[in-house]
């Protein structure tokens, strides 16, 4: 008998979905003669039931289109928000997965996804997921689809930000996305030749920065780029934030648990998303008249690069293969120029961070760019 599938995109958008939804549904349709339908807006929409038919007209004229056409919102299954509070409809989500009698359902997301997935795998759905996220931090996979899209944004606008540095001999400070992680800083500063890059890996000690500037300045140069992580963190803020988790591993004391839970929280906020202050700073320091540019969202839309097709293209048919074979509660990954069933309890839980010794890093150091230490 023919399979029905339904398919999500949860999370922040990102440049590959709808090529994803179209590698899925053409082959679901095409090749095995399943049924497809589409969730709106993520997990909201499998519990509020608003679907749509991805028939062949659908999945036609998408592969160039950003965002989703199905809409998406950071909805967790156990957690939504219903009329100000938040209810756990993970029981109105399995109800309504037998409601459309599915076979499987296919999650497009990152890693709050990844996790959204697996609760429901605990609950005996048949799930299958795609690695998705500009941020490139998934677990057990080469990469993410929409993050070479937004790759290819962040080098873009450092390309562009170079000349009126240079013209004008300042500091321009560019803050990239990423969440907790610097792929995207890294690669794109790297990429884009910045001059100084600070991920949230390596913590910042921002005198050294402004050294490296005024270095820069003593041999002729006198404009530089710094490429921010939205995460990037001072040596400080590490250091205060590691004190505070040791003592919060040291106690059993609940008062205190809570209070030192309450304590990180401050921390973080103090100490992340400094980018405007991490300006000023390097102006004050270094005397170099300084700008700072946000990328934000930008990099989040638009286009999806010839490689996050690709890729969207490889992980959404071999996710149907999966699917036909029976092979569920698994993230479709990336592998060289192939694709994996990783088991979703692998993925779950774990930020792929840049590693100490990752070549980028050291290709960094090697050109001479500061990274912050
Ligand atoms: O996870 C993708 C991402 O774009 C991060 O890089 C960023 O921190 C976050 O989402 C922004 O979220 P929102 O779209 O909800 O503002």
């Amino acid at each position: 008998m023919a399979k029905h599938i339904g398919v999500l995109t949860s999370g922040g958008d990102s440049p590959g979905l709808n090529a994803a939804i179209r590698g899925i549904g053409k082959a679901a349709l095409g090749d095995y003669d399943m049924q497809v339908i589409g969730f709106l807006d993520g997990f909201r929409g499998l519990m509020e039931n608003r679907t749509t038919i991805l028939d062949s007209s659908k999945l036609s004229g998408i592969i160039t289109l950003g965002g989703t056409l199905l809409g998406t919102s950071r909805d967790k299954p156990h957690k939504m928000n219903i009329g100000g509070k938040l209810i756990d409809m993970t029981d109105v989500i399995v109800e309504n997965f037998h409601y459309h009698h599915l076979d499987a359902l296919v999650c497009l997301g990152g890693g709050g996804t990844q996790k959204n997935a697996f609760k429901l795998v605990e609950k005996g759905l048949n799930i299958v997921t795609l690695p998705k996220t500009i941020d490139n931090d998934i677990a057990c996979t080469d990469t993410t689809l929409g993050f070479d899209t937004a790759l290819g944004i962040a080098v873009n606008a450092i390309d562009r930000l170079h000349s009126t540095a240079h013209s004008h001999h300042r500091i321009i400070v560019v803050e990239i996305m990423g969440h907790r992680t610097g792929w995207l800083a890294l690669g794109a500063g790297v990429s884009g030749g910045a001059d100084v890059i600070l991920i949230p890996e390596i913590p910042y000690n921002i005198d050294n920065v402004a050294e490296s500037i005024l270095e820069r300045s003593r041999g002729g140069k006198n404009f530089s780029i710094v490429a921010v992580a939205e995460g990037a963190i001072s040596q400080e803020g590490i250091k205060k934030i590691e004190e505070t988790k040791n003592k919060l591993h040291d106690t059993e004391d609940k008062k205190e648990i809570l209070k030192l839970k309450a304590k990180l929280k401050e921390l973080d906020k103090k100490y992340t998303g400094k980018t405007t202050e991490i300006a000023r700073t390097l102006e004050k320091i270094t005397g170099l008249e300084s700008r700072l540019t946000i990328l934000g969202h930008l990099q989040r839309g638009g286009t999806p690069s010839p490689a996050d097709r690709l890729l969207a293209t490889r992980l959404g048919t071999a996710c149907v293969e999966y699917i036909q074979n029976e092979q569920f509660g698994i993230m479709v990954a990336a592998k060289g120029d192939g694709a994996v069933a990783v088991p979703l309890e692998k993925v779950i839980g774990i930020r792929k961070t840049v590693p100490a010794d990752h070549p980028w890093i050291k290709s960094a150091r090697y050109v001479g760019t500061c990274l912050g230490e």
